[in-house]
Protein backbone atom coordinates (compact mmCIF):
# COMPACT_ATOMS: atom_id res chain seq x y z
CA UNK A 1 0.00 0.00 0.00
CA UNK A 2 2.68 2.60 1.13
CA UNK A 3 4.74 1.85 -1.96
CA UNK A 4 1.74 2.16 -4.21
CA UNK A 5 1.21 5.75 -2.66
CA UNK A 6 4.34 6.54 -3.16
CA UNK A 7 4.81 5.28 -7.01
CA UNK A 8 1.48 7.25 -7.17
CA UNK A 9 2.87 10.21 -6.39
CA UNK A 10 6.08 9.73 -7.86
CA UNK A 11 8.10 9.89 -4.51
CA UNK A 12 11.78 9.08 -4.15
CA UNK A 13 10.69 7.67 -0.20
CA UNK A 14 7.66 8.11 1.31
CA UNK A 15 7.78 11.69 2.87
CA UNK A 16 6.92 12.82 6.54
CA UNK A 17 8.59 10.02 7.98
CA UNK A 18 10.98 10.57 11.35
CA UNK A 19 14.69 9.43 10.10
CA UNK A 20 15.73 13.09 8.91
CA UNK A 21 19.37 13.79 9.70
CA UNK A 22 20.01 17.03 11.42
CA UNK A 23 20.89 19.17 8.54
CA UNK A 24 16.88 17.62 6.77
CA UNK A 25 15.25 19.56 9.67
CA UNK A 26 12.69 22.44 9.28
CA UNK A 27 14.08 25.16 10.52
CA UNK A 28 10.93 26.80 11.37
CA UNK A 29 11.00 29.60 15.03
CA UNK A 30 10.34 26.93 17.85
CA UNK A 31 12.75 24.77 16.50
CA UNK A 32 15.52 27.42 15.50
CA UNK A 33 14.78 29.31 19.08
CA UNK A 34 15.56 26.17 20.90
CA UNK A 35 18.44 25.08 19.08
CA UNK A 36 19.75 28.27 19.74
CA UNK A 37 18.91 28.12 23.34
CA UNK A 38 20.72 24.98 23.75
CA UNK A 39 24.00 25.73 22.02
CA UNK A 40 24.05 28.63 24.59
CA UNK A 41 23.65 26.18 27.59
CA UNK A 42 26.21 24.41 26.56
CA UNK A 43 28.69 26.96 25.91
CA UNK A 44 27.99 28.58 29.55
CA UNK A 45 27.71 25.21 31.65
CA UNK A 46 24.48 26.35 32.57
CA UNK A 47 21.20 24.78 33.74
CA UNK A 48 18.02 24.64 31.43
CA UNK A 49 14.44 23.69 30.77
CA UNK A 50 12.96 23.37 27.57
CA UNK A 51 9.29 22.15 27.25
CA UNK A 52 6.86 21.83 24.94
CA UNK A 53 3.58 19.41 24.13
CA UNK A 54 4.24 16.16 23.33
CA UNK A 55 5.47 16.07 19.47
CA UNK A 56 6.55 19.38 19.51
CA UNK A 57 10.03 18.73 18.49
CA UNK A 58 12.07 18.69 21.69
CA UNK A 59 14.17 15.42 21.12
CA UNK A 60 14.93 16.78 17.63
CA UNK A 61 15.96 20.37 18.37
CA UNK A 62 18.42 19.02 21.61
CA UNK A 63 19.72 15.85 18.63
CA UNK A 64 19.66 19.07 16.46
CA UNK A 65 21.98 21.24 18.95
CA UNK A 66 24.27 18.35 19.39
CA UNK A 67 25.19 17.08 16.25
CA UNK A 68 26.57 20.69 15.77
CA UNK A 69 29.16 20.65 18.40
CA UNK A 70 32.73 20.00 17.94
CA UNK A 71 32.54 16.20 19.06
CA UNK A 72 36.19 15.71 20.44
CA UNK A 73 35.50 18.67 23.02
CA UNK A 74 32.12 17.60 24.02
CA UNK A 75 30.68 14.38 25.92
CA UNK A 76 26.93 13.97 25.75
CA UNK A 77 25.09 12.00 28.22
CA UNK A 78 21.74 11.40 26.99
CA UNK A 79 19.34 9.82 29.54
CA UNK A 80 15.97 9.43 27.43
CA UNK A 81 13.84 7.99 30.27
CA UNK A 82 14.62 8.87 33.58
CA UNK A 83 12.48 5.08 34.85
CA UNK A 84 15.77 3.82 35.46
CA UNK A 85 15.35 1.97 38.41
CA UNK A 86 16.46 2.24 42.22
CA UNK A 87 20.10 3.07 41.10
CA UNK A 88 19.09 6.10 40.19
CA UNK A 89 20.36 8.53 37.94
CA UNK A 90 24.26 8.56 39.25
CA UNK A 91 24.66 4.91 37.81
CA UNK A 92 23.41 5.40 34.61
CA UNK A 93 25.53 8.87 34.88
CA UNK A 94 28.83 6.47 35.94
CA UNK A 95 27.98 3.97 33.14
CA UNK A 96 27.92 6.50 30.32
CA UNK A 97 31.09 8.05 31.57
CA UNK A 98 32.91 4.83 31.45
CA UNK A 99 32.83 4.06 35.14
CA UNK A 100 31.24 0.77 36.94
CA UNK A 101 29.05 2.23 39.38
CA UNK A 102 30.03 1.95 42.94
CA UNK A 103 27.32 -0.14 45.12
CA UNK A 104 26.71 2.54 48.33
CA UNK A 105 25.19 5.42 47.37
CA UNK A 106 27.22 7.81 48.77
CA UNK A 107 30.43 6.70 47.04
CA UNK A 108 28.14 6.34 43.71
CA UNK A 109 27.51 10.03 44.45
CA UNK A 110 31.27 11.32 44.74
CA UNK A 111 32.32 8.71 41.80
CA UNK A 112 29.85 10.57 39.75
CA UNK A 113 30.33 13.86 40.36
CA UNK A 114 34.28 12.80 40.03
CA UNK A 115 33.46 11.58 36.37
CA UNK A 116 31.93 14.31 35.33
CA UNK A 117 34.92 16.79 36.88
CA UNK A 118 37.18 14.47 34.95
CA UNK A 119 35.50 14.86 31.73
CA UNK A 120 36.66 19.00 31.75
CA UNK A 121 39.71 18.77 34.24
CA UNK A 122 41.50 16.06 32.13
CA UNK A 123 40.17 15.88 28.98
CA UNK A 124 39.44 19.09 28.35
CA UNK A 125 35.64 18.23 27.25
CA UNK A 126 32.08 20.02 28.21
CA UNK A 127 29.60 17.38 29.65
CA UNK A 128 26.39 17.36 28.46
CA UNK A 129 23.52 16.10 30.49
CA UNK A 130 20.52 15.77 29.07
CA UNK A 131 17.17 14.36 30.70
CA UNK A 132 14.21 13.31 28.09
CA UNK A 133 11.32 12.95 29.21
CA UNK A 134 11.95 15.09 32.46
CA UNK A 135 8.43 15.72 33.90
CA UNK A 136 8.64 11.58 34.76
CA UNK A 137 11.75 12.48 37.08
CA UNK A 138 10.75 11.75 41.00
CA UNK A 139 10.79 14.28 44.16
CA UNK A 140 13.91 11.71 44.69
CA UNK A 141 15.76 12.21 41.12
CA UNK A 142 15.09 16.15 41.07
CA UNK A 143 16.87 15.93 44.50
CA UNK A 144 20.27 13.79 42.73
CA UNK A 145 20.12 16.44 39.89
CA UNK A 146 20.43 19.40 42.44
CA UNK A 147 22.95 17.58 44.49
CA UNK A 148 25.32 17.02 41.46
CA UNK A 149 24.76 20.68 40.22
CA UNK A 150 26.05 22.04 43.25
CA UNK A 151 29.01 19.57 43.31
CA UNK A 152 31.26 22.51 43.74
CA UNK A 153 29.88 24.77 45.99
CA UNK A 154 27.56 26.63 44.26
CA UNK A 155 30.17 28.06 42.20
CA UNK A 156 29.80 27.04 38.59
CA UNK A 157 28.20 23.95 37.75
CA UNK A 158 30.65 21.06 36.48
CA UNK A 159 28.73 20.16 33.45
CA UNK A 160 25.24 21.53 31.22
CA UNK A 161 21.92 20.00 32.28
CA UNK A 162 18.78 20.31 29.97
CA UNK A 163 16.00 19.01 31.04
CA UNK A 164 13.25 17.92 28.25
CA UNK A 165 9.73 17.54 29.52
CA UNK A 166 6.03 18.29 28.60
CA UNK A 167 4.61 21.53 29.75
CA UNK A 168 3.54 20.07 33.35
CA UNK A 169 7.58 19.93 34.30
CA UNK A 170 7.87 23.61 34.69
CA UNK A 171 5.12 23.72 37.03
CA UNK A 172 6.42 21.04 39.16
CA UNK A 173 9.92 22.70 39.24
CA UNK A 174 8.24 25.08 41.05
CA UNK A 175 6.35 23.48 43.58
CA UNK A 176 8.57 24.76 46.89
CA UNK A 177 10.61 21.62 47.80
CA UNK A 178 12.50 22.22 43.94
CA UNK A 179 13.06 25.90 44.72
CA UNK A 180 16.80 25.36 45.00
CA UNK A 181 16.75 23.70 41.76
CA UNK A 182 14.66 25.50 40.45
CA UNK A 183 16.79 28.88 41.29
CA UNK A 184 19.74 27.39 39.83
CA UNK A 185 18.04 27.32 36.33
CA UNK A 186 19.11 30.34 33.85
CA UNK A 187 17.26 29.13 30.70
CA UNK A 188 13.96 28.43 30.12
CA UNK A 189 11.89 27.59 27.10
CA UNK A 190 8.94 26.36 25.83
CA UNK A 191 8.32 25.02 22.60
CA UNK A 192 5.66 26.82 20.03
CA UNK A 193 3.72 25.37 18.12
CA UNK A 194 4.12 25.65 14.54
CA UNK A 195 2.15 28.72 12.93
CA UNK A 196 -0.27 28.47 10.14
CA UNK A 197 2.42 29.26 7.28
CA UNK A 198 5.08 27.12 8.98
CA UNK A 199 2.98 24.48 9.17
CA UNK A 200 2.56 24.96 4.70
CA UNK A 201 6.51 25.04 4.86
CA UNK A 202 6.74 22.18 6.76
CA UNK A 203 4.69 19.94 4.93
CA UNK A 204 6.52 21.88 1.79
CA UNK A 205 9.87 21.12 3.21
CA UNK A 206 8.83 17.15 3.50
CA UNK A 207 7.16 16.92 0.56
CA UNK A 208 10.31 18.31 -1.20
CA UNK A 209 12.82 15.60 0.47
CA UNK A 210 10.85 13.05 -0.92
CA UNK A 211 11.61 14.26 -4.01
CA UNK A 212 8.73 16.83 -5.02
CA UNK A 213 8.73 20.33 -5.54
CA UNK A 214 5.54 21.44 -6.40
CA UNK A 215 2.29 22.09 -5.28
CA UNK A 216 1.08 18.87 -3.60
CA UNK A 217 -1.04 19.95 -0.74
CA UNK A 218 -3.82 22.45 -1.62
CA UNK A 219 -3.73 25.53 0.94
CA UNK A 220 -7.24 24.67 2.53
CA UNK A 221 -5.90 21.35 2.74
CA UNK A 222 -2.78 22.51 4.74
CA UNK A 223 -5.09 24.71 6.80
CA UNK A 224 -7.15 21.89 7.83
CA UNK A 225 -4.14 19.53 8.76
CA UNK A 226 -2.58 22.58 10.96
CA UNK A 227 -5.52 23.10 12.63
CA UNK A 228 -6.24 19.75 13.35
CA UNK A 229 -2.63 18.76 14.10
CA UNK A 230 -2.43 21.91 16.02
CA UNK A 231 1.03 23.52 14.93
CA UNK A 232 2.81 20.17 16.36
CA UNK A 233 4.98 18.44 13.73
CA UNK A 234 4.29 14.90 14.91
CA UNK A 235 0.66 15.44 14.64
CA UNK A 236 0.92 17.27 11.14
CA UNK A 237 3.44 14.17 9.96
CA UNK A 238 0.50 11.59 10.85
CA UNK A 239 -2.13 13.74 9.35
CA UNK A 240 -0.29 14.48 5.85
CA UNK A 241 0.86 10.97 5.37
CA UNK A 242 -2.72 9.72 6.26
CA UNK A 243 -3.90 12.00 3.66
CA UNK A 244 -1.81 11.44 0.74
CA UNK A 245 -3.03 7.91 1.36
CA UNK A 246 -6.49 8.93 1.26
CA UNK A 247 -5.54 11.27 -2.03
CA UNK A 248 -4.29 8.15 -3.31
CA UNK A 249 -7.31 6.28 -2.65
CA UNK A 250 -9.69 8.79 -4.60
CA UNK A 251 -7.07 8.59 -7.29
CA UNK A 252 -6.50 12.41 -6.67
CA UNK A 253 -3.24 13.61 -8.18
CA UNK A 254 -3.26 16.12 -5.21
CA UNK A 255 -4.00 16.45 -1.78
CA UNK A 256 -7.07 18.72 -1.72
CA UNK A 257 -9.52 19.40 0.72
CA UNK A 258 -11.20 16.52 0.91
CA UNK A 259 -8.21 14.06 1.38
CA UNK A 260 -7.41 16.09 4.23
CA UNK A 261 -10.72 15.79 6.30
CA UNK A 262 -11.11 12.17 5.71
CA UNK A 263 -7.17 12.10 7.36
CA UNK A 264 -8.56 13.91 10.20
CA UNK A 265 -11.54 11.63 10.94
CA UNK A 266 -9.51 8.55 10.23
CA UNK A 267 -6.40 9.94 12.50
CA UNK A 268 -9.55 11.07 15.12
CA UNK A 269 -8.02 13.10 17.89
CA UNK A 270 -4.37 13.72 16.60
N1 LIG B 1 12.47 20.72 12.91
C1 LIG B 1 11.91 19.60 12.47
N2 LIG B 1 12.03 19.23 11.16
C2 LIG B 1 11.48 18.10 10.71
N3 LIG B 1 10.77 17.27 11.44
C3 LIG B 1 10.60 17.56 12.75
C4 LIG B 1 11.15 18.72 13.32
N4 LIG B 1 10.81 18.76 14.63
C5 LIG B 1 10.09 17.66 14.86
N5 LIG B 1 9.95 16.93 13.73
C6 LIG B 1 9.20 15.68 13.58
O1 LIG B 1 8.32 15.57 14.66
C7 LIG B 1 8.55 14.35 15.37
C8 LIG B 1 8.40 14.63 16.85
O2 LIG B 1 9.50 15.38 17.32
P1 LIG B 1 10.17 15.05 18.72
O3 LIG B 1 10.31 13.60 18.88
O4 LIG B 1 11.36 15.91 18.87
O5 LIG B 1 9.03 15.59 19.70
P2 LIG B 1 9.05 15.64 21.28
O6 LIG B 1 8.61 17.00 21.65
O7 LIG B 1 10.35 15.18 21.78
O8 LIG B 1 7.88 14.60 21.61
P3 LIG B 1 7.65 13.68 22.92
O9 LIG B 1 6.98 14.58 23.92
O10 LIG B 1 6.74 12.62 22.44
O11 LIG B 1 8.99 13.20 23.36
C9 LIG B 1 9.93 13.90 14.97
O12 LIG B 1 10.02 12.50 14.96
C10 LIG B 1 10.08 14.45 13.58
O13 LIG B 1 9.52 13.54 12.66
MG1 LIG C 1 10.90 13.55 22.94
Amino acid sequence: MIDQVRSHFGFSKMPFGKDLSPSALHRHEGHREAVARITFLVAEQAIGVVTGEVGSGKTVAARAAVAELEASRHTLVYLPNPAVGARGLYAEIVTHLGGEPRFHKAALIAQATELLGKESAERGRRVLLVVDEAHLLDPGQLEELRLLTNAELDSKSPFALLLLGQPALRARLRLGSFAALDQRVQLRYAIPPMSPEETASYVGHHVKLAGRSDTLFSDDALARVHQAGRGLPRAVNNLARQALVAAFANRSAIVDEKAARQAISETDGE
